[in-house]
């Protein structure tokens, strides 16, 4: 196939036949956060796996579809998994999902993940707002020839996370009663967790969570000029900082755990949205 600009446009225009609802929001769930597809109203689903050249993820407990409809007043697409790249797509690949957001109408995302926590006073279970990140030790999804179309060739990132969205997501946890803590967002390319020398050394470079996504795809997404809010679930303390080994299961667990919550907070925030725009 041609360009990336070629497979957004046909990913976007199968997806504008198969949907008639034109999202304003996107929402990308991260690991736990899956039953939040449930809270979407008039929802129509739309598989991965039938959308052509569409990449769909092999990780355990992500499912791979789309789905869209509303939250409240405000048009979502939500998509219920994502691909990383650990599991050996492009970084160009795990972004596509991204463009082809935008070119359907997308002009925020809502981007959620798992991570490991290693800031002060972050523990199992913690809801943390993104105010900014550090993607320095993975490939910026923008290398290749730049799609003027998409974007600039040298993109500014002083402020990729929205001050105003992160005001209204404090604002819905306030409302919630629940507590959000704030800070930077680290991403590797996984699929190890850390050792704790690097988290020592993550920490030092001013990182208080780490994880295996999102920051690739806030710098897609503000290329785009979409305003962009980030959540991680911490779902336990980094390697070193904890004294047991890290796993999977363990990471599942707390997600589940703080799951509802999330789910609260995040339907909190979508339906504050359409305000922004009266
Ligand atoms: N490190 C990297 N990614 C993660 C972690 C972690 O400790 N926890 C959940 N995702």
């Amino acid at each position: 196939m041609g360009t990336v600009l070629d497979r957004v446009n046909a990913c976007a225009a199968y997806l504008r036949e198969k949907v008639k609802l034109r999202p304003r929001t996107a929402v990308v769930l991260g690991s736990g956060l899956g039953a939040f597809a449930e809270k979407v109203e008039q929802a129509v689903s739309v598989e991965y796996r039938e959308i052509p050249g569409f990449p769909v993820s092999t990780v355990q407990g992500h499912r791979g579809r789309f789905v869209f409809g509303l939250v409240g007043r405000e048009p979502v697409a939500v998509m219920q998994g994502r691909v990383h790249f650990y599991e050996g797509y492009s970084m160009e690949e795990v972004v596509l999902p991204l463009r082809v957001l935008h070119a359907l109408g997308a002009q925020r995302v809502l981007l959620t993940n798992a991570a490991g926590g290693m800031g002060e006073g972050l523990c199992p279970g913690d809801l943390m707002l993104l105010t900014d990140h550090i993607a320095s030790f993975v490939p910026s999804p923008l290398l290749g020839p730049n799609e003027e179309a998409l974007g600039p060739r040298f993109p500014d990132l002083s402020q990729v996370y929205s001050p105003r969205l992160r005001e209204l997501a404090q604002r819905a946890a306030k409302e919630l009663g629940l507590p959000l803590k704030q800070g930077v967002y680290l991403q590797t390319t996984g699929p190890n967790y850390e050792t704790p020398a690097e988290v020592r050394l993550y920490r030092a470079l001013g990182a208080d969570a780490v994880g295996m996504s999102t920051a690739c795809e806030a710098v897609c997404a503000r290329h785009m000029g979409m305003e962009v809010c980030g959540i991680s679930c911490i779902t336990n303390l980094a390697a070193g900082i904890g004294k047991t080994p890290l796993s999977h299961k363990e990471v599942q667990e707390t997600a589940d755990r703080v799951g509802a919550q999330f789910q609260q907070l995040l339907e909190t925030l979508l339906k504050s949205l359409p305000a922004l725009f009266e």
